[in-house]
């Protein structure tokens, strides 16, 4: 089969990135340390990134709106990130001791995030999730956790189950399925589907695990009447309510999503934007559950919950450039959160817009500063959740051409849209609607 113009179009611009990934390629599983960065045929390779723009190696410049998984809430290169990082290089980059740092990090987050009696920090979201599931089990004393069918919260082996369908086949080789037995999976913003499946685990159930908008599950917020759901279901059952707030923390509100949405977890998982850039997985929550991992109370092998952390956890480099950002968010949070919630709305719109002037069915998701896109093969399909996405509307649409094109044009994607930052600017968001439009146009002409 002819491949596609567009793939051509990319493939002439992109010369050097093409050499770097065949050399990659011979030292790495598909020249990638993470599934997401491979971008087909092959990624382009990144030289520079300031602000709101990245630059690959072939000269290309890009209005990024994946900014770096989400996280690069500030944009690219921030002064407060450059001057956070000045400050590490004074003092040197891991210790693996105690420190001040740590505790002001600490305390602006217990200051900020409504569930935070206790904190910990770790090194990745992958990491803090894991752990979450862990305190959960061992404070309830039960073992079974419930999940959104189509939620990511990283690739550890307690919760890659139920990723994309078929859901009843693991997710990766090498995961041991009676594992699976104790993680179920459960209908995002299905009320019904969701309290079945509590009744049905029974007094088993430890936790609910669950992000308040579904980012890697293609940007879907929770219907506010379904984490109040939750949250009066958990508790009167005796389970645990974790909110990952990987995505949404730092990001919908200072707050994250339990000041959007007035709701807060006995625990929540914060990674991404919490670190301004460098890495780090926080699990917050309330103190008694914390207690079961404070190593000053002594118990019998096997009481208490084992919490490495990690050797790199509480580095002076995620912690003071973790608490420069927030701090910085903290000062400006007023203006901050309306100015890029209002050029997400914006976006949103101005994409849907885009679809209809063409005849393109396509529709936008998203809250805030974060949006996604979606193809539905019946015009009349509105997704609530991922499970909807992935049967009812056209993902490699969206994961490959759509993506493919706007990078010609300029923008750099990821799930159909991405996450603003402040470096974003009035004139990027037009900019990137103009992109839309003549991508729609392409796809809507070569559709026909
Ligand atoms: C909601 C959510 N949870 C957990 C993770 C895993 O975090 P990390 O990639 O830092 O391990 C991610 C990462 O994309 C995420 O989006």
């Amino acid at each position: 089969m002819a491949e596609k113009d567009y793939v051509q179009r990319y493939r002439e611009r992109t010369p050097r990135s093409r050499e770097l990934f065949e050399r990659a390629r011979r030292v790495m599983p598909g020249g990638v340390s993470h599934r997401y960065r491979h971008i087909p045929p092959y990624p382009f390779f990144i030289q520079e990134a300031q602000g709101a723009r990245i630059r690959d190696v072939d000269g290309n410049e890009y209005i990024d709106l994946w900014m770096g998984h989400f996280a690069l809430i500030l944009g690219h290169r921030h002064p407060v990130v450059n001057e956070a990082l000045r400050e590490v290089a004074e003092v040197g980059l891991h210790w693996g001791v105690v420190h001040e740092y740590q505790v002001r990090f600490v305390e602006l987050i217990q200051e900020t995030v409504p569930c935070a009696e206790k904190v910990v920090l770790g090194v990745s979201g992958t990491e803090a999730t894991m752990y979450a599931v862990r305190l959960a089990r061992a404070y309830t004393g039960r073992r079974t956790i419930l999940k959104a069918a189509g939620g990511w919260h990283g690739a550890n082996s307690e919760l890659a189950w139920y990723i994309r369908r078929p859901f009843e086949v693991p997710e990766s080789a090498g995961l041991i399925q009676e594992m699976g037995r104790y993680v179920r999976p459960i209908s995002f913003n299905d009320l019904d589907q969701t309290i079945r499946t509590m009744e049905e685990v029974g007094e088993d159930l430890a936790g609910v695990i669950v992000e308040p908008v579904m980012g890697a599950g293609g940007m879907i917020p929770a219907q506010p009447d379904y984490l109040e759901m939750l949250r009066q279901e958990t508790q009167r059952r005796g389970a645990l309510l974790i909110f990952d707030e990987i995505v949404t923390g730092y990001r919908l509100t200072l707050s994250g999503a339990q000041g959007a949405y007035g709701i807060v977890p006995d625990m929540a998982t914060l990674g991404k934007v919490v670190g301004g850039g460098a890495n780090l997985g926080v699990i917050a929550g309330k103190a008694e559950i914390f207690e079961l991992c404070d190593p000053t109370i002594s118990r019998k092998k096997g009481q208490g919950v084992m919490l490495g952390g990690g050797t790199f956890s509480s580095s002076p480099l995620s912690t003071i450039v973790g608490y420069r950002v927030v701090d910085y968010l903290r000062q400006h949070s007023s203006e901050l959160y309306p100015r890029i919630d209002s050029m997400g709305e914006r976006l949103r719109r101005g994409m849907e817009d885009a679809f209809r002037r063409h005849g393109l069915e396509g529709r936008t998701t998203g809250r805030g500063s974060l949006c996604g896109a979606y193809f539905p093969y019946d015009p009349t399909t509105r997704v609530k959740n991922p499970e909807e996405m992935q049967t009812l509307t056209d993902m490699e649409k969206v994961d490959h051409e759509f993506r493919m094109r706007l990078l010609n044009h300029g923008v750099f994607v990821m799930h159909g849209g991405g996450a603003l930052s402040e470096a974003h600017t009035d004139e990027d968001v037009d900019r990137i609607l103009a992109a839309v439009d003549a991508v729609a146009e392409e796809m809507a002409t070569s559709g026909r």
